[in-house]
């Protein structure tokens, strides 16, 4: 059977913002140290940082990048970060059980933005869980008040001139979890979240901030801990928080296939939760969502390894290696945050470099795409402009998880020259999916690309060895004729059709 849905240009989601396509750069394992930086490696530039993982990553499209943490924020004490290098304390990252050198600190993180290009914007996370109100305050004196107090002036004496201009701040990091270190109920993460976005809109009301939601939907505190954050925080915070990780559990790939209805479903329950708060307080505000930690992440490989780490400098930690079938439910992701990019409007792929990342380093050696490089490359490339609202008619398959599930999955973004991109994942695993689209007074009558992500072996990937064993390829015989689109999505299949 055929999947069909129709394109109007009167229908429509809302805009892209930029901001999407945010990524996320964490003190874990290498995602710094050799990932980003990596003094003597012989691209790095007299900052340390390697150009070949740069080139890759303005070649991603990255904009917003949120740091420096995760889990490692809430132990994180900013103060250790800047200064002279010589004079910077070794101390314990507990999140990671490693040791945290911080040769590269706050001052170094802008440096790196600065060197992606214009594109890139800060997004910075306060520790809320073993510090407060006073640290948050002192961090934002230090990085964005022009000069002339001690914190302000202590930035000029390191040698940043210029005020760091971090607009966007998380309130602290996944506080709903028991792992979290110093981690609270929704009251009193409540409350001191409150306080903090309070204050810190003392120093500057153009603050963005960010308030916890839940680390997942499957957190048994879920929409009652965002209906409890925003009852004290809703006039003080911009956005609320969603994280969600995904990977095929005993085998199950078809539900792992489909794992964007769970992050849909997560999406609309949030605004649902924040509408409902919006309403009790009269509010005519609308709370956005910050989807700041998504992706394919193989978590139940993780416990054990971090348990048995001894304080090591940056390991080899959550070094994901992912399949054409990661791919796939990766650009379904995409998809997912695409088709709510009217709420969504704020997301970090987690994360940038070497941990569960896009982008892979070898020690002194090579710096490489994995395969889920492609799909947010793409993403960012050609979904910016309007979403069309895409209500698809698709045949459907069974999965043990999420019932029965539609083959295609699928969005469309207009781009301010009338250019439309359809990104569809074809879910089926055996079996070829024909597509048609009705692109009334569109006025579209060219198939500029139709580019594929697939593979006879569904397990392929990038490594060292291999390095561009996966790329996208060109798919055959997709035609636009008298205002309707016909193209065929491959089995297990990630797809860019552009319109012109
Ligand atoms: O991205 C890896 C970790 O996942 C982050 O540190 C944490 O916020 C989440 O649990």
């Amino acid at each position: 059977r055929t999947a069909r849905f129709t394109l109007d240009p009167a229908f429509t989601v809302g805009d892209v913002n930029p901001r999407l396509f945010g990524s996320f750069v964490e003190h874990l394992g290498r995602c710094v140290y050799t990932g980003i930086f990596e003094p003597g490696h012989p691209t790095a530039d007299a900052a340390g940082l390697r150009q070949d993982v740069l080139d890759l990553v303005r070649e991603l499209g990255v904009t917003t990048i949120r740091y420096p943490g995760g889990n490692f924020v809430s132990g994180y004490k900013w103060e250790d970060s800047v200064g002279p290098v010589e004079d910077r304390p070794r101390r314990l990252d507990l999140a990671w059980r490693s040791t945290e050198t911080n040769r590269f600190g706050l001052s170094e993180y802008i440096a790196f933005l600065k060197k992606i290009g214009p594109q890139a914007e800060p997004m910075m996370a306060v520790n809320l869980g073993t510090r407060g109100v006073a640290e948050a305050l002192e961090l934002q004196e230090y990085s964005n008040h022009p000069s002339g107090t001690a914190l302000s002036d202590l930035r000029v004496e390191h040698g940043d001139k210029d005020p760091f201009g971090i607009r966007m701040w998380c309130l602290g990091n996944e506080m709903d979890g028991p792992w979290q270190t110093g981690h609270k109920t929704a009251e009193e993460y409540g409350r001191v979240a409150a306080e903090t976005a309070r204050a810190m809109r003392q120093i500057d009301p153009g603050v963005e901030l960010v308030a916890c939601g839940s680390s997942s939907q499957a957190m048994e505190t879920f929409a009652e801990w965002e209906a409890t954050v925003l009852k004290e925080t809703y006039d003080l915070v911009d956005y609320i928080s969603l994280h969600a990780y995904y990977e095929p559990l005993d085998g199950d790939v078809d539900s792992f296939l489909a794992s964007a209805v769970d992050m849909e479903s997560f999406i609309e329950n949030v605004i649902v939760t924040c509408d409902h708060i919006g309403a009790r307080l009269k509010s005519k505000k609308k709370i956005n969502l910050s989807f700041d930690e998504w992706n394919v992440w193989y978590l139940s490989r993780t416990e054990a390894q971090v348990s048995a780490l001894d304080w090591p400098e940056a390991p080899c930690l959550l070094e994901d290696n992912y399949s054409v079938t990661d791919a796939v439910v990766f650009g379904s992701l995409l998809i997912a945050l695409l088709r709510h990019a009217d709420r969504v409007t704020v997301a970090c792929l987690a994360q940038l470099v070497n941990v569960i990342a896009p982008i892979m380093t070898e020690p002194g050696g090579p710096a490489w795409r994995q395969t889920t490089f492609f799909p947010f490359a793409q993403a960012s490339r050609y979904g910016r402009g309007e979403v069309l609202d895409v209500r698809v008619d698709s045949p459907t398959y069974e999965t043990k998880k999420y019932g029965e599930t539609d083959l295609l999955h699928a969005t469309a973004v207009r781009a301010a020259d009338g250019t439309v991109t359809v990104f569809a994942v074809n879910r089926g695993r055996t079996e070829s999916l024909p597509l048609e689209v009705a692109l009334g007074g569109l006025g579209l009558d060219s198939v500029v690309e139709h580019s594929v992500l697939s593979d006879d072996d569904p397990d392929a990937r990038n490594t060292l060895a291999e390095p561009e064993r996966v790329t996208p390829h060109p798919a055959e015989g997709t035609t636009l004729d008298d205002g309707r689109l016909s193209a065929v999505l491959e089995p297990l299949s990630w797809n860019v059709i552009r319109l012109a």
